[in-house]
Order: structure tokens, then C-alpha cells, then sequence
């Protein structure tokens, strides 16, 4: 039995490497920018782009990823973003000119972007129900490490500036990615709903732990699972357009969108430029950068322990109270002090401490938990293009934030900016307190059975919708 445990914890752990590649391909531009520009002679205008154009990619990618992760499959979908990983990495890192570059960031934020869909939903729906929190937050552990591993990369390779090391090496855990995932299994919920029962009950045995105390039979799993699958007929983009997907899609969006808008790339993106307009040197920025990416994860074991337990709704409050706090004290202390020149200056520490606030709000909270319940709360019938809509989404929320964040504190300093991020950490609040429902120790059906059940839908208007849609052919 205990070989069977160590099994589950395999799969968990390589279909969670996607996140990995993730956190290290959006992380490690920052720091490899600054020697493009100079190889390449590159305009600021062309800069933007190659930092920006993998967000696009990432758009494009969830997008296509979520019905790709009906027709083909939540595992070979990983296979094929572990492909595209390894070619936009070697193809990023050989670039002989800067459209050659943009074009190899662009597949890697297919790839990127598609594995934001499928790692979670993969994670989420192999997982156990009594550890599915733990076990999906390995997506976002897997992100905070990439992001962090990126940092300490851009620190040692500075001196030498080997911009194309920088973003090569992420081609290494590509290829574990890809190595690990032929040997993986298909998640039970996608192989019943291909009719193979068999192979779904022999996955649900492999990664039960044998000391859980009300494990779920595999038996009652499959029969669940088969009677939502009959009530319901996952289809192209129309199944969006159905009544009893409408709740939990309006969850999952608001989730994902506000995940941005609360402003955590301003800081994974721009932090060293944030300290050294608030008195820190290059060097010290470096340095402090580094904090603030080992408290990402040192945050995110916080988080993973207590996610099973705390439950995600609590967790999404109390995080949002912490971020819109230090966001409120970042914003108004640099709206009354004046403009600090060096770290004597009290204001350089304000900021620091405010940005690790902050960070260490979101990675013990948002970071995690949104990604672990867009999946949850998306019922099995929608789950492909649904998750596709939210993470698209986020992607886009996310191009949005950084592409305005800079012009706008030129524009209007970091006073106004910070503040109004402050302000969305509100509204975001008022939407987990109104519309998110909680998903801790529940199974995928029963959260999907009450949502449908709350929005005042019965099983009755699926049933009909699902064999009007078989009756008429859809076109999405
Ligand atoms: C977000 C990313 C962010 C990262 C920071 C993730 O959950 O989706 O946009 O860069 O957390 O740790």
C-alpha cells in the first residue's frame, strides 16, 4: 500500500512540473531584458514586446487548451505543452534576431498559457477529495518555485549577462515534464466519460491514501461521475451559452480576473524597478527581489497546509484584507512622504515592507486558491471550455495590469496607482463574500450539484438542455 501512496505523490508531483515552467518562463524575463536590449539594440517599444508577447501567447493558449482538453484529453494536453515548452525554450535561447525572439516567446506562452488550464484541472480531478486542496496547490507551488529558481538565475548570470543561458534553461524541466507525463496516468473523470471504466477505477485505487479516514469508494466515485455525465453532454464553445453553467462561470471569471487585478504582477514583474525608485541601488533590488521571491514560497507551504483545512472561502477574505491593507499604507505613505534617494530614507523601507506584505498575503491565499477551485467550481460537462474562458481571462487581466502599470506611475506616481489596486482588493472582497461558494472536503459532484441547486437550476433543465443540444447539431 505504501507503493501505491508513493505513486499517487508521483503523479501529483509531475503533473504539477507544468507550473514550474510557467513560474520560471514569466519570472526570468525580467531579469534577461535588460541584456536583450543592448545584444539587440531594441527600442522601448520593442522591449514591451518581447516581455508582453508571451502573455498573448498565454491567451491564445488557454483558449485553445480548453476544448483541446475534451477532444484529447487532460494528460496528452500536457504532453503537448511539455513539446511546445521545449521548443519555444531552445528556439528563445537561439534566437539570432529580436522578431525570431518575439516569435519563440509567443509559443511559449501557448504552451504557458495552456498549461495554466489543463495542470489544475489535471491536478484537481486525479486528486482525492480530502487532500484535492493540498494536492492542486502543488500547481502553484510549482509557479512560486519556477518564479523563484528564475530570480536566482538573473542574480548569478548578471555579471556574465548570458541572456540566452537565462532563458534556455528552462528546456531542462521541459524535457522531465514530458518524460514524466508519458508514464502518467488519465484522470478518472475524463476516461468515464470515454466510456473506459475500467482503466478510471484502477487510477482512483492508485492514488486514494490508505490512511484516509472516510476514503471514497471507487465504485460510488465512478457511478457519480457517469451520473453527471448523462444529465449533462459536454460540447464546443455552446455549452457556455447554457443556463446551468452561467453561476459557476461567473465564479470562476470573477476569480480569475480579480486574481490580476489586485495588482501581483506589478510586483513579480516590476519590483526591482518599484525599490529603485524608492532609494534602493540595482544591486540591493537584486537582493531584496530575491526576499520577496522566497517568501512566494514559503507563503505557499503555509497555504498548502492550511487549504484542507481552513477551507478556500476564509482564505480568499482574510488574504484580500492583508493585500488591500499594505496596498492602502503603500499607497498613502508614497502619496504624503516625499520621493526617497537612498535606503536611509524611511520610505525605502515602507515600500519593502509593504511589498512582502503583500506578497506574502497573496501567496498564502489567492495565489493557490484560485487556481484550485476554477476547477472545482466548473461543472464536468462545461469544465474544458469554461476553465478556458476564466484563464483566458486572467491572461488577459494580467497583459492589462502590466502593460499599464508602468505608464501610469510615470504618469501619476505610485501614490494614486497603489491605492487603486487598494480599491479592486475591495471589490474583490465584496465578490468572494457575495458569490463564491465554499469547495473544502466537498467532492467535485456535490459542489457542482449545489451550485446548480443555490442558482435555483434543477437537474431537470440540464437533463433537457443536454438532449435539446443532442438533437440539434451545434456549430461552436
Ligand atoms: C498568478 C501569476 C503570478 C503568480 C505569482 C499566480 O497564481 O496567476 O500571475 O505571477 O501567482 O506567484
Amino acid at each position: 500500500m505504501e507503493a501505491l501512496q508513493v505513486n499517487g505523490r508521483r503523479i501529483f508531483f509531475f503533473g504539477a512540473l507544468g507550473g514550474l515552467l510557467f513560474g520560471y518562463d514569466t519570472g526570468v524575463i525580467s531579469g534577461a531584458i535588460l541584456f536583450i536590449k543592448d545584444d539587440f539594440g531594441l527600442s522601448p517599444f520593442m522591449q514591451g514586446a518581447v516581455v508582453a508577447v508571451l502573455l498573448l501567447g498565454a491567451m491564445v493558449g488557454a483558449a485553445l487548451a480548453g476544448p483541446l482538453s475534451h477532444r484529447m484529453g487532460r494528460r496528452r494536453l500536457i504532453i503537448i505543452a511539455g513539446v511546445t515548452f521545449t521548443i519555444g525554450a531552445l528556439a528563445a535561447a537561439a534566437a539570432p534576431s529580436a522578431g525570431v525572439l518575439i516569435a519563440a516567446r509567443f509559443v511559449l506562452g501557448l504552451a504557458v498559457g495552456c498549461a495554466a488550464l489543463v495542470v489544475p484541472m489535471y491536478l484537481s480531478e486525479i486528486a482525492p477529495t480530502e487532500i484535492r486542496g493540498a494536492v492542486a496547490s502543488m500547481n502553484q507551488m510549482m509557479i512560486v518555485i519556477g518564479i523563484l529558481v528564475a530570480f536566482i538565475v538573473n542574480a548569478i548570470l548578471a555579471s556574465s549577462g548570458d541572456w540566452r543561458l537565462m532563458l534556455g534553461l528552462a528546456a531542462v524541466p521541459s524535457l522531465v515534464l514530458l518524460l514524466g507525463m508519458f508514464f502518467l496516468p488519465e484522470t478518472p473523470r475524463y476516461l468515464v466519460q470515454q466510456g473506459e471504466e475500467a482503466s478510471a477505477r484502477e487510477v482512483l485505487e492508485e492514488v486514494q491514501p490508505d490512511d484516509a479516514p472516510h476514503a471514497e469508494q471507487p465504485e460510488q466515485k465512478i457511478r457519480e461521475i457517469r451520473e453527471i455525465d448523462e444529465k449533462e453532454q459536454e460540447g464546443g464553445w455552446a455549452i457556455l451559452k447554457a443556463r446551468w453553467v452561467r453561476p459557476a462561470l461567473v465564479v470562476a471569471v470573477g476569480l480569475a480576473v480579480f486574481q490580476q487585478f489586485v495588482g501581483i504582477n506589478t510586483i513579480i514583474y516590476y519590483a526591482p524597478t518599484t525599490l529603485t525608485q524608492a532609494g534602493f541601488g540595482s544591486d540591493a533590488a537584486i537582493y531584496a527581489n530575491l526576499v520577496i521571491g522566497a517568501l512566494n514560497v514559503v507563503a505557499t507551504i503555509v497555504a498548502i497546509r492550511i487549504i484542507d483545512r481552513v477551507g478556500r472561502k476564509p482564505m480568499l477574505l482574510g488574504g484580500v484584507i492583508g493585500m488591500a491593507a499594505s496596498l492602502t499604507v503603500l499607497g498613502v505613505t508614497s502619496s504624503v512622504l516625499s520621493q526617497p534617494t537612498s535606503t536611509s530614507d524611511p520610505m525605502a523601507w515602507i515600500t519593502l515592507a509593504c511589498l512582502a506584505a503583500f506578497i506574502v498575503s497573496f501567496a498564502a491565499t489567492w495565489g493557490p486558491v484560485v487556481w484550485v477551485m476554477l476547477p472545482e467550481v466548473l461543472p464536468l460537462g462545461a469544465r474544458g471550455p469554461a476553465m478556458g474562458v476564466a484563464v483566458f481571462g486572467n491572461w488577459a487581466a494580467n497583459f492589462v495590469v502590466s502593460q499599464t502599470f508602468p505608464v501610469m506611475i510615470s504618469g501619476w506616481g505610485p501614490g494614486p496607482v497603489f491605492l487603486g489596486y487598494a480599491v479592486m482588493g475591495v471589490l474583490a472582497f465584496i465578490f468572494v463574500k457575495i458569490l463564491v461558494p465554499e469547495t473544502k472536503g466537498r467532492s467535485l459532484e456535490e459542489i457542482e450539484a449545489s451550485l446548480q441547486r443555490k442558482a435555483g437550476i434543477a437537474d431537470d433543465d440540464r437533463q433537457e438542455e443536454a438532449a435539446t443540444r443532442r438533437r440539434v447539431p451545434q456549430t461552436g
